[in-house]
């Protein structure tokens, strides 16, 4: 069957199993949790756990139990590629998908003639409801001990804080005045924000945006946007795709880029490229959203730093700011007031991200 059409056994399967073992004398072994992120630790134990018997089926945990266990994190992988992975093992020959916090029903309906547990828990500690259904069914109960040194949750952390050990890599994109690129610039001098600035890269040759940047010493590249005033040719798109990969950019920030960013690049840093936007998103996406605000009689406006996608200005918020809109507001004061607020969010959202390291799958909160 190709990988791409797996979906996990059934449990009226798993019974159908277990009884044709039990036909020809033979033993089938059950085993239940997350397995998440899959490592040697799993491997070993679902190998131990296997030759207890003839034939072993794991219950996965669903989506929602894991989360429930271990917190919103988690889980890093759905439950059809968690059961596709165990699947593909050696040691499992059936996963089957259970949703309930306890397998008591599980361990009802197929009758395992054994049970495996992981080393952290004894006869003792296991749950007294799965307990008492296993000796209902006449299940052998095997504690096997855990693998020192390999767990889900410490590879995550170690992941975590190799990333945070290393200062974060900034690229930022600009086309005009260049205020928000010197926000961020003072807030990594004066150390508030713990990153380097590794690529500045502009559509504009003359702009003060450019201009700030080599006067920082940044790194600093003009890229020609091409023959169309308003859309990124293909050939400034790879450009600028190769600056970030060349700088190893961690995050790419969008601060006043006035075209539009499309694939590989938008895929490749997927999560990890933000946008500060002079309003209140969702109202008044696009150009001009401070003059839009006046003009819709808004009392209220302010800044959006978002997560970018290919759809404009519609990315994950991130954090937001207000400022009033007040009597005589022209567009160029409203936009000021905002652009106070915007020089103060996005370095604190970069913060942020430096202080937790990059998210895992692709999102810091407001
Ligand atoms: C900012 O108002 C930002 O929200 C928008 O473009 C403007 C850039 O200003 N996307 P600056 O170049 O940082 O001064």
């Amino acid at each position: 069957m190709p990988l791409e059409n797996y979906s996990p056994a059934s449990i009226a399967d798993v019974r159908r199993l277990r009884d044709a073992l039990e036909q020809q004398g033979k033993k089938l072994v059950f085993t239940n949790g997350c397995f998440d992120l899959l490592h040697a630790g799993h491997v070993r134990y679902l190998e131990q756990a296997r030759a207890l018997g003839d034939a072993m089926v794991v219950a996965l945990n669903s989506d929602a139990s894991v989360r429930a266990l271990k917190g919103p994190d988690r889980p890093l992988n759905n439950e059809n590629d968690r059961a596709e992975v165990l699947a593909a093992l050696r040691a499992v020959d059936a996963v089957v998908v259970f949703a309930e916090d306890r397998a008591t029903r599980l361990i009802e309906t197929i009758r395992p003639h054994v049970y495996a547990k992981g080393g952290d828990y004894t006869v003792d500690s296991l749950n007294a409801e799965e307990r008492a259904a296993l000796e209902n069914v006449g299940a052998e109960i095997r504690i096997l001990p855990l693998v020192p040194g390999r767990s889900t949750t410490g590879t995550i952390n170690k992941m975590l804080s190799e990333k945070s050990g290393q200062r974060l890599r900034i690229a930022v994109l600009g086309s005009g005045e260049g205020s928000n690129l010197r926000a961020i610039i003072s807030s990594v001098q004066n150390g508030r924000l713990d990153a380097d600035i590794v690529a500045v890269i502009s559509d504009q040759a003359e702009s003060r945006f450019l201009e700030l940047s080599r006067e920082a010493g940044l790194p600093s590249h003009f890229v020609d946007p091409g023959s169309n005033p308003r859309k990124l040719g293909d050939a400034a798109q790879k450009e600028i795709f190769e600056h970030l990969e060349r700088a190893r950019v961690d995050v790419v920030v969008l601060a006043g880029f006035m075209r539009i960013l499309k694939e590989p690049l938008i895929t490749a840093y997927s999560g990890r490229i933000v946008n500060v936007h002079p309003s209140l998103l969702p109202k008044h996406k696009g150009a001009n959203a401070p003059q839009l605000a006046i003009e819709a009689g808004d009392t209220e406006s302010g800044c959006t730093v978002h997560l970018v996608t290919a759809e404009i200005d519609a990315g994950l918020t991130l954090a937001q700011a207000r400022v009033p809109v007040l009597p005589g507001d022209t567009p160029e004061k409203l936009h000021a007031r905002i652009k106070a607020e915007e020089h103060k969010l996005l370095p604190q959202v970069l913060a942020k991200w430096c202080q937790r390291g990059l998210p895992v799958r692709g999102a810091v909160a407001s």
